[in-house]
């Protein structure tokens, strides 16, 4: 079985797909965490990320990997240093790159065809599992999905302001939006649900609904 979450920023989709993996006893893969190992790497060694031809190099010769709830980058766990806000200003330019792209769908693809598996992205359902058995499209309004990014990052010691987060965030989606290859898009047969409003449970309870 696979099951395919997208949608744009601080939409839900991590926290969701995580508690519907643990429910539905399946794996659970966070594609937006392989973009954003490559995007760490590339800092780290001093790569410029428009520089599109030394990305491509170092996605290459990176090596992603899941298990036991962390993410592996070259064999390290880096759970919380992709998610610097560094991390998220860049992590779109990387993402656009389609040789990058195609490096880490096939990584997708090779997991869900070995295991039962719930992913959460941009193009999981348009892209890289069009015949997903279950598609969903998280969405909430930009200034609610900005409050939920914003207090995270306060609790991390952010001391910026709440506009600041928001504009972030609209600056990635419109990347992630309007992209050439495999952009941010529901897909046709998607089951949208609006986020805006509504606690943790109720969407995981709205999803869960859906899937027999
Ligand atoms: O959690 P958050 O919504 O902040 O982002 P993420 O899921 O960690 O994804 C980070 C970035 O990776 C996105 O803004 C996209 O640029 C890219 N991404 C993508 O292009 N395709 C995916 N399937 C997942 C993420
Ligand atoms: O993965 P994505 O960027 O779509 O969002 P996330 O990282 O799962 O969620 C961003 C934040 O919003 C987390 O701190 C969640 O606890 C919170 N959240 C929420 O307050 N209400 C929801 N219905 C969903 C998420």
């Amino acid at each position: 079985m696979i099951i395919a979450v997208d949608g744009p920023a601080g939409a839900g989709k991590s926290t969701i797909s995580k508690l519907i993996a643990k429910k539905l006893n399946i794996n659970y893969i966070d594609t937006g965490a392989m973009y954003r190992a490559v995007t760490y790497k590339c800092l780290s060694e001093g790569v410029d990320v428009k520089n599109e031809e030394a990305v491509i190099e170092v996605a290459k010769r990176t090596d992603i990997d899941f298990r036991d709830n962390n993410i592996y980058l070259d064999s390290k766990v880096v759970n919380e240093k992709i998610r610097t806000r560094e991390v998220s200003a860049n992590v779109s330019d990387v993402a656009k790159i389609k040789e990058v792209r195609y490096l880490m769908v096939d990584v997708q693809r090779e997991i869900g065809t070995r295991n039962d598996v719930i992913l959460d992205g941009r193009d999981i359902g348009s892209y890289v599992f069009p015949n997903a058995d279950y598609k969903f499209f998280l969405v909430a309004t930009p200034e609610e999905r900005g409050r939920r990014r914003y207090k995270e990052l306060c609790e991390k010691g952010f001391e910026g302001t709440l506009e600041e987060i928001i504009k972030d965030i609209e600056k990635r989606d419109e990347i992630d939006s309007n992209r050439e290859f495999a952009p941010l898009k529901k897909a046709d047969d998607a089951i949208e649900i609006d986020t805006t409003g509504l606690g943790i449970d109720e969407v995981v309870e709205a999803v869960v609904s859906k899937i027999k």
